[in-house]
């Protein structure tokens, strides 16, 4: 591990490299804008917070346009990418208009789209929200969820997709 002092550029590089060592699932948080347009992203930064009551966080670049929708609205889904989702991943972290287009998806509770062929889904309630330097923490309460074992999960590990070993 390096001691020696580093420029501000090399420090963000090396940091992401180093939480880039923490291997994720990746998951799609997708919700309805105002007008009733599904929007959606991908996301790495979900994970568990409280087992009772039921609550998850994730985190949302403060600089993305669908923020204000996130901010606003009560219902959104998390859903967990299974290994031969890459393309629905590499789909929700473009910056495409209509990532929904042409795409089966059903409905959640509070109308959330939820994408199908994933290992588990989750209907959040929106509960809190904090600042988190350049993001957006958002917690959120599963009010209901369903779970698909036959699939093996979407790994993300050192900036690369990746799947368990058989
Ligand atoms: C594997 C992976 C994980 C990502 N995780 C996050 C995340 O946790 N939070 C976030 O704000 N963006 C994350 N992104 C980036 C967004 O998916 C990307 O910025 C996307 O274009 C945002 O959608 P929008 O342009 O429609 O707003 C991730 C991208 C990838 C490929």
């Amino acid at each position: 591990m390096s001691q020696t002092p580093i420029s501000h550029e090399a420090f963000t590089r090396e940091f992401r490299d180093a939480l880039g060592t923490f291997a994720t699932g990746i998951t799609v948080v997708a919700t309805r804008a105002p007008d009733g347009e599904p929007i959606g992203l991908t996301v790495n930064s979900f994970n568990s917070v409280s087992l009772d009551p039921p609550l998850i966080v994730w985190s949302l670049a403060a600089n993305l346009p669908c923020v204000p929708i996130f901010e606003s609205c009560e219902y959104y889904s998390v859903n967990v990418l299974a290994a031969d989702q890459d393309n629905l991943s590499n789909l929700f972290a473009s910056r495409s208009d209509d990532k929904f287009a042409g795409l089966d998806v059903d409905e959640g509770m509070y109308g959330v789209p939820l994408l199908r062929g994933c290992c588990a889904r989750f209907e959040c309630r929106n509960v809190v929200r904090h600042a988190g330097g350049d993001h957006i923490v958002f917690i959120s309460e599963v009010v209901r969820f369903d779970r698909d074992d036959t699939h093996a999960p979407l790994i993300f590990w050192g900036g690369a997709y990746q799947r368990l070993a058989p």
